[in-house]
């Protein structure tokens, strides 16, 4: 039977930290708050645009499975933040991995992108319109964050993390064995990012600028309630339960959230793999990269089932069931890495901030 295998992943988390105490020399917040509310320690800043740090997690994806870019038949970039609308930002990633045999395409469902990307990869591979993809879940928030609003600034962080999928004729059931998607009507106004789309192109916003509506309660219920149904649906279609699952990796947007959907769901806490603190919430590289981490950390083992629930702006949600294959280690490590830059974290964020503030929106 022809399957969709994982046999390669990657990521790349930029080494510039902010701490949850860099936020509070910006901002009326502090360490006790944003711990306690978000399990949030520290995020991580990117000092390139979204395809320069999706090509690094990419390359690495590539070289992990040990296979050359010119085989790539198709590169699938999740994500909400891309450098340029036109032309798309997967063209981008193409012409740094010289992939140039592969099919490009930009795909935002918000924080579930990434997700969406493997969803949609898999489909194509198993229907046999391409035979491989790279798929990408990446975010750079940090430009387009308010950074004068508390109630939104301090949840997220920069970040990007890829798969290589490849076609795999084997009796075997290998990659992702069912999965639910959806969007929850009329939700769409509780998560807004106001400044960013092009229905803003000329119309006097001051350029660069955002205004972030977020009902963040609202959100946190909406998301325990999608993911929960999203979980349900897709365990119905294999005919089990989270018991038969090996390990839950979930969408990292609070680890409130993740804990009351772990109790819903009957989740023993030894079954999550949670790395929020490190990371804060990345949108789009948050699922997939708690995947690659969880298989790095030697905490997905051979043949796993591997649960992924995750929802975003929209409100869209998914769960996916996936098969890990039978290996967990790298082929080859890529030597690609960001370029050298001095500047901190908290600088390039004030620099932002700078702006902002000269340009209210
Ligand atoms: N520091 C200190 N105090 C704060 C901060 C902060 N950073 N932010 C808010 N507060 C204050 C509020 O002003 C409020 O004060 P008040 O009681 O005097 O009015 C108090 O803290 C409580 O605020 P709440 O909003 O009720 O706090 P809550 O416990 O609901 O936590 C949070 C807020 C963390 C945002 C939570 O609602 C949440 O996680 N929601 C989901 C958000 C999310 O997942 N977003 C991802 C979206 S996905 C995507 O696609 C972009």
């Amino acid at each position: 039977m022809r399957q969709a295998a994982i046999t390669g992943w990657g990521k790349c988390a930029p080494d510039k930290v902010l701490s949850n105490d860099d936020l509070a020399t910006l901002l009326d917040t502090n360490d006790e708050w944003i711990t306690s509310r978000t399990g949030m320690k520290e995020r991580r800043i990117s000092p390139v645009p979204v395809s320069e740090l999706s090509y690094i997690a990419a390359a690495r994806a590539l070289a992990c499975a040990g296979v050359n870019a010119d085989d790539v038949d198709m590169i699938i970039l999740g994500s909400c933040s891309f450098d340029s609308q036109v032309p798309n930002a997967a063209s981008r990633v193409q012409q740094l991995l010289q992939a140039n045999n592969a099919a490009c395409m930009d795909l935002n469902t918000a924080c579930t992108s990434g997700m969406y990307a493997m969803s949609v990869a898999s489909a194509m591979i198993k229907a046999g319109t391409i035979n491989n993809a790279v798929i990408i879940g990446a975010e750079v928030i940090h430009p387009f964050m308010d950074w004068t609003d508390r109630n939104v600034a301090i949840l997220f962080g920069d970040g990007a993390a890829a798969f290589y999928l490849e076609a795999q004729d084997s009796e075997e059931n290998i990659g992702i064995q069912a999965e639910a998607l959806g969007c929850i009507a009329n939700s769409r106004d509780i998560l807004a990012v106001n400044g960013v789309g092009l229905k803003y192109a000329n119309q006097g916003w001051p350029l660069g600028t955002t205004e972030w509506d977020f009902e963040g309660r609202e959100i946190f219920k909406q998301a325990i309630n999608g993911m929960q149904s999203g979980c349900e649906k897709a365990l119905s279609k294999m005919g089990i339960s989270t018991s038969d699952v090996d390990i839950v990796i979930p969408h990292q947007a609070n680890l409130r959230i993740i804990e009351a959907l772990a109790q819903r769901l009957k989740v023993p806490s030894e079954k999550l793999f949670i790395n929020i603190h490190r990371y804060a919430n990345m949108s789009a590289a948050t699922a997939p990269m708690a995947i690659v981490e969880a298989v790095e950390e030697n905490i997905v083992k051979p043949g796993d089932l591997i649960l992924v629930p995750a929802f975003g702006a929209g409100l869209t949600w998914s769960a996916q069931l996936i098969r890990w294959g039978q290996r967990c280690e790298a082929i080859g490590e890529s030597d690609v890495k960001l370029p050298e830059s001095k500047e901190t974290a908290l600088e390039i964020i004030k620099k932002v901030a700078e702006i902002h503030l000269k340009n209210p929106s």
